[in-house]
């Protein structure tokens, strides 16, 4: 196992009508700005209720910020920072997916970066997120409310922003916005159209195959819990699909991806988000939602990467798909073959797509997604740093010809 540091101060609150909870999360006197997303919070309901719960207690000042995209979108949380400005806004609330958290947690970042008038600094801002925000040094405190479970953001301090006229999605990270604190109320999640949800499964999937699919460092708890988080996430997956009203399938989707990606299984072992990297481009230049680009991307990953990877994608096959091959009946290849194509059938069983065609895609689509890369840097991806634009391209290329 590798040396590592773990810190996570997130407070979670967790289970049916826990919104309640946030009379006492929430400053008392804060001045509160509530985000949200394009208007399921809105439709749902959920707004109503959290705000409800803030106006019956303290002398809070809240104030809302609606219209936060999925894939957030920077020229609109550049109005966001400027409405935080404004209005001395202390506390950000976001209700909503990763989308919205994600912004907010842009937003509390880069609300100070301030032109003289006290607009924020466009510019500024852009600069903070190309250098992945690391250096900025105050953020506003925020919380969260979460309605989709699927990227973690709620119990980590990342994020990731588009930024469409410039064709970039870039991900960013600073601990200083980790959320004071995350609602996780399962029954918020009863009113996500199918497709979200299994976007949600999908996204948690790949997030623990970045932190796993790497090669062995004898790091038995993060493997373990990465391979229960796996199997977790593929029996719910299929469970929810025949069951969508089972809450109690509900709450197991929902802390299982949040635990995917909190940083509990990645701490001292290797990390390979290449996946993810190739993905961001897929959003960010057709518009595809997030976790169908990591669904399409990660078979071909699997497959280009299949040496570098041999002993995780054997330990895959065995404990998470359950080949046992103590006879040697089959080739290691044929066994990883199996498992790699297991995967494909448990995205395929939850209508995702894992190749260019089912996306509507063909070879055209490579040479802009390898410019991009080289544009945003991503020349060195992998737990080896040693997928450069070639080994990109042809991960790529495997995407194009499956069929
Ligand atoms: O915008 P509204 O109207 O709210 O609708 C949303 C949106 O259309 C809808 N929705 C959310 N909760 C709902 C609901 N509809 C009905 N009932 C509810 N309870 O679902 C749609 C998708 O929402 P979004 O927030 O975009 O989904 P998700 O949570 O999958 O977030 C995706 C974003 O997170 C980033 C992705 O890149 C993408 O931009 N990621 C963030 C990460 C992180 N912070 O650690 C890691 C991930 O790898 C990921 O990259
Ligand atoms: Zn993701």
């Amino acid at each position: 196992m590798n040396n590592f540091q773990y810190y996570n101060p997130v407070r979670i609150v967790f289970g049916e009508g826990q919104i309640k909870q946030l009379a006492d999360l929430v400053p008392t006197n804060a001045r509160v700005l509530i985000t949200y997303g394009g208007g399921s919070a809105k439709r749902t309901g959920t707004l109503d209720e959290v705000k409800a719960t803030l106006d019956n207690s303290g002398q809070r000042e809240i104030f809302e910020f609606g219209g936060i995209e999925p894939n957030p979108e920077f020229t609109t949380l550049m109005k966001a920072a400027d409405m935080v400005n404004e209005n001395n806004i202390n506390f950000i609330l976001a209700v909503g997916g990763g989308s919205v958290i994600d912004g907010s947690k842009f937003v509390s970042l880069v609300s100070s970066l301030q032109n003289e008038d006290g607009s924020v600094s466009r510019d500024k801002a852009w600069e903070a997120l190309t250098s992945f925000c690391r250096n900025i040094k105050s953020a506003i405190d925020l919380g969260a409310v979460l309605t989709i479970p699927a990227t973690g953001s709620e119990m980590n301090s990342g994020g990731v922003i588009n930024y469409s006229e410039r064709h970039a999605k870039l991900p960013f990270g600073n601990p200083l916005v980790y959320p004071k604190f995350s609602i996780l109320d399962p029954t918020k999640t009863l009113t996500l159209p199918e497709r979200q949800v299994m976007n949600g499964v999908a996204d948690a999937f790949v997030h623990v195959m970045e932190q796993y699919l790497t090669y062995p460092v004898n790091a038995k708890v993060q493997d373990a819990f990465a391979e229960s988080l796996l199997k977790t996430l593929i029996t719910e997956g299929l469970a929810v699909k025949q069951n969508p009203e089972d809450l109690e399938i509900r709450k197991n989707i929902m802390w299982t991806a949040t635990m995917a990606l909190n940083g509990l299984i990645g701490a001292g072992v290797p990390q390979d988000w290449t996946t993810h990297m190739i993905g961001h481009e897929l959003t960010s230049l057709h518009g595809i939602d997030h976790a169908r680009t990591l669904t399409i991307v990660l078979p071909s990953v699997m497959r280009e990467l299949k040496d570098s990877k041999k002993d995780k994608l054997l330990q895959y096959a065995r404990n998470v798909w359950n080949i046992i091959n103590d006879d040697n009946q089959l080739t290691d290849d044929e066994v990883i073959e199996i498992a790699i194509a297991n995967t494909e059938g448990f995205f395929r069983t939850l209508e995702l797509p894992i190749n260019f065609d089912d996306a509507k895609l063909d070879e055209s689509a490579i040479d802009p997604i390898i410019n991009q890369l080289k544009e945003h840097g991503m020349v060195a991806l992998g737990e080896h740093k040693s997928n450069d634009l070639e080994v990109s391209r042809r991960i790529l290329q495997r995407a194009a010809a499956s069929a």
